[in-house]
């Protein structure tokens, strides 16, 4: 399988902010986690992270027109909760797209406890850490 695994607004600080709840791995450090978890199921991963909503979003149409990838993992960061772009973009593409975050975000704060994506992903993983990547990776072979 060919695998694009996509991360939005403030991820690319991960490791480095919040340490409580995200962690203390980076971006760097989970995406070669990832790699080496698809390596040995014989997938194929590529990476993209942007702070820019129109950059994630022009990522998933470039995906969908050049008929990249078998399956998208999605960490939106805090453009789940409300960019209705990103949720339009994913239900324009029909390519599977799996929602991932790293915590456990109904366990938060309320306006976490909302996606706008969810309704067009295929399914949803959070709370596991860099392990919700990969248990989103597992949903999509599926
Ligand atoms: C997050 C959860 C979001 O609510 C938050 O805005 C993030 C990260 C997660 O991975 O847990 O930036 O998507």
């Amino acid at each position: 399988m060919k695998l694009l695994v996509m991360n939005g607004v403030n991820l690319n600080l991960t490791g480095k902010r919040e340490k409580g709840v995200y962690g203390t791995a980076t971006l760097e450090e989970i995406n070669a986690q990832i790699t080496a978890f698809c390596k040995a199921n014989g997938d194929q991963v590529d990476f993209f992270q942007s702070n820019i909503e129109g950059e994630l979003v022009n990522k998933l149409h470039e995906a969908f027109l050049n008929r990249a990838y078998d399956g998208i993992v999605l960490n939106a960061g805090a453009f789940t909760h409300y960019s209705y772009a990103l949720r339009d973009a994913i239900a324009a593409i029909d390519i599977p797209v799996a929602e991932a975050h790293m915590s456990n975000v109904h366990a938060r704060e309320e306006f976490r406890h909302t996606s706008v994506l969810s309704e067009v992903c295929k399914g949803v993983v959070c709370g596991f850490g860099a392990g919700s990547y990969l248990a989103a990776i597992v949903g999509l072979k599926h």
